[in-house]
């Protein structure tokens, strides 16, 4: 399938600032609906920054800047209201953190605040949530005991569907794998193939194979640039540029 004409997300000559430090230069990017994206590159070029500027998660941290344009279906991000923006574009950390509650509750939380489910349909939402996340056979029986019984597989699932219950169109996830075993992480892997079909997912990962067998986009960072963005099969056999190739060559240094 042709990706859609119009991108997703697209990013245009996006500078973001710590202080004084430009931790992103100039990144343009269109990220493509309803496909996977991944970004890949060593520790500290700037993938989790850039993730997180598209929901505007950065602008919680003081002294930062950014500059350029984020557009959301053409939209500009930077105007809009930041609560109706995070509601589109949900957002998954390296670490599961789901809250001190019950499994349900945590599902439940997002329509909840937005008041977006009617009570009634509460429960429906969050067994669909669950299904999306491929979690609501294991837990099914148990839905009032709390998030922290269960495994750190489970409970990046119950994060995802947490995420998944207030209908995001986009999904961000920052290492979503990295602090579990590779049973977990093939299970998350497997279901993003299933999250595609309804939202559009950008994935930071450390992990290459991941990238390669997840991705249908690939982008590499290096030192907060983006040196190349393109079909994830390009950008593992047959890269553009030297560093991009050096770098999943391991000739990195
Ligand atoms: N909260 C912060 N304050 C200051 N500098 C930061 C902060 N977060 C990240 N950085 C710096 O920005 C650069 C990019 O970091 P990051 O986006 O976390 O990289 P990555 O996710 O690729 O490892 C690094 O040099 C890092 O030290
Ligand atoms: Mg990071």
């Amino acid at each position: 399938m042709a990706p859609s004409a119009c991108p997703k997300l697209k990013s245009i000559d996006l500078n973001f600032y710590y202080g004084t430090y430009k931790a992103l230069h100039g990144i343009s990017i269109e990220i493509h609906e309803r496909k996977v994206t991944a970004f890949i590159g060593p520790s500290g070029c700037g993938k989790s920054t850039f993730l997180r500027t598209m929901n505007r998660m950065n602008e919680a941290l003081r002294n930062t800047r950014v500059e350029g344009q984020l557009l959301l279906d053409g939209e500009d991000i930077f105007p809009m209201e930041v609560s109706g923006l995070r509601r589109r574009v949900g957002m998954v950390f390296q670490r599961p953190n789901p809250f001190p509650k019950s499994i349900y509750d945590n599902v439940a939380y997002g329509p909840r605040v937005n008041g977006s489910v009617r009570r009634g349909d509460m429960d429906a939402k969050v067994e669909q949530s669950l299904r999306g996340a491929a979690l609501w056979d294991e837990v099914k029986d148990k839905l009032h005991k709390s998030a922290f019984d269960l495994s750190g597989g489970q409970q990046q699932r119950l994060c995802i569907a947490r995420a998944l219950a207030v209908d995001p169109e986009v999904l961000l996830l920052d290492e979503p794998c990295s602090a579990l075993d590779p049973i977990a992480t093939s299970k998350i892997e497997e279901l993003l193939f299933e999250l595609k079909k309804i939202c559009t997912i950008v994935i930071v990962t450390h992990n290459m194979q991941q990238a390669a067998r997840v991705a249908d986009y690939t982008g590499f960072f290096l030192l907060g640039k983006l040196i190349e963005f393109a079909d994830t099969k390009v950008i593992f056999k047959n890269p553009t540029k030297k560093e991009t190739e050096d770098y999943i060559t391991g000739r990195f240094g």
